[in-house]
């Protein structure tokens, strides 16, 4: 039984005063029994902030990159020991903005994958296609080349405890959903891809993910929560995709 998982990407938003109203506001509505496990993903610079928030509370916090490198002369990057020192439970890896604004590939970010593993962080891996894939009828092959990175580089236990995210690029901020089947058939497609894993491996569904869409992916077979960005900005939205997923 895969217990339902939503995570609230935050990107590159937040500031100190915004970010302990979110976070208390949500505190308030997540209680520690909550049938859903609840993770929100800061900016690494609010790790800390978020971390002296969430003391002894049931919502866990992460990244939403990492580093490959242990230690040394990267300037500007975090590595995973930074974040596992700070209590992060989790790490977004190979978001489609990674991928698209920093030529991030697949075999990179199944590397980021693999050193959070080790660290003892849950890796969040984003996968998904273009729109201009999905209208070649290309999104199965696309999503298939990011998942076969991934399984040539994790054990199966490690495929077991990570999260996968399908985030259709052309879904994401734009206010655009994948219907419940669309969304369902490349959720199957990549539990099939991960082969005997597969049934463990926790699937999220992310886009433009709002309350009233959350529910009809929801009660797909192969959707185990979401990947959420600008509705994780509102406590209200966010604890409504919340309620819908327990
Ligand atoms: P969105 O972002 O919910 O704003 O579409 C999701 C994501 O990029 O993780």
């Amino acid at each position: 039984m895969r217990k339902s998982l939503v995570v609230g990407n935050w990107k590159m938003n937040g500031s100190l005063a915004s970010n302990k109203a979110l976070v208390k506001s949500l505190i308030a509505t997540v209680g520690v029994d909550s049938a859903v496990d609840v993770s929100i993903c800061v900016p690494a610079i609010y790790i800390a902030q978020v971390s002296s928030l969430l003391t002894n509370q049931a919502i866990s916090y992460g990244a939403q990159d990492v580093s490959i490198h242990e230690e040394g002369a990267y300037t500007g990057e975090i590595s995973v020991g930074m974040l596992s020192d700070l209590g992060c439970s989790h790490v977004i890896v190979g978001h489609s903005e990674r991928r698209q604004y920093h030529n991030e590939n697949s075999e990179l970010v199944a590397r980021k994958a693999l050193v959070a593993q080790q660290a003892g962080l849950t890796p969040i891996i984003c996968v998904g296609e273009t729109q201009e894939q999905r209208q070649s009828g290309n999104t199965l092959t696309v999503i298939q080349e990011q998942v076969a990175a991934i399984t040539s580089l994790l054990s199966e236990q490690d495929l077991k405890a990570a999260v996968i995210a399908y985030e259709p690029v052309w879904a994401i901020g734009t206010g655009l959903t994948a219907t419940p089947e669309q969304a369902q058939e490349v959720h199957q497609f990549i539990r099939e891809q991960l082969g005997s894993a597969g049934g463990s491996t926790r699937v999220l569904y992310g886009g433009s993910v709002k309350a009233d869409t959350a529910v009809a992916l929801f009660l797909q077979p192969d959707i185990d929560g979401a990947l959420v960005g600008g509705a994780a900005l509102d406590a209200t939205e966010f604890s409504a995709i919340i309620s819908a997923a327990g």
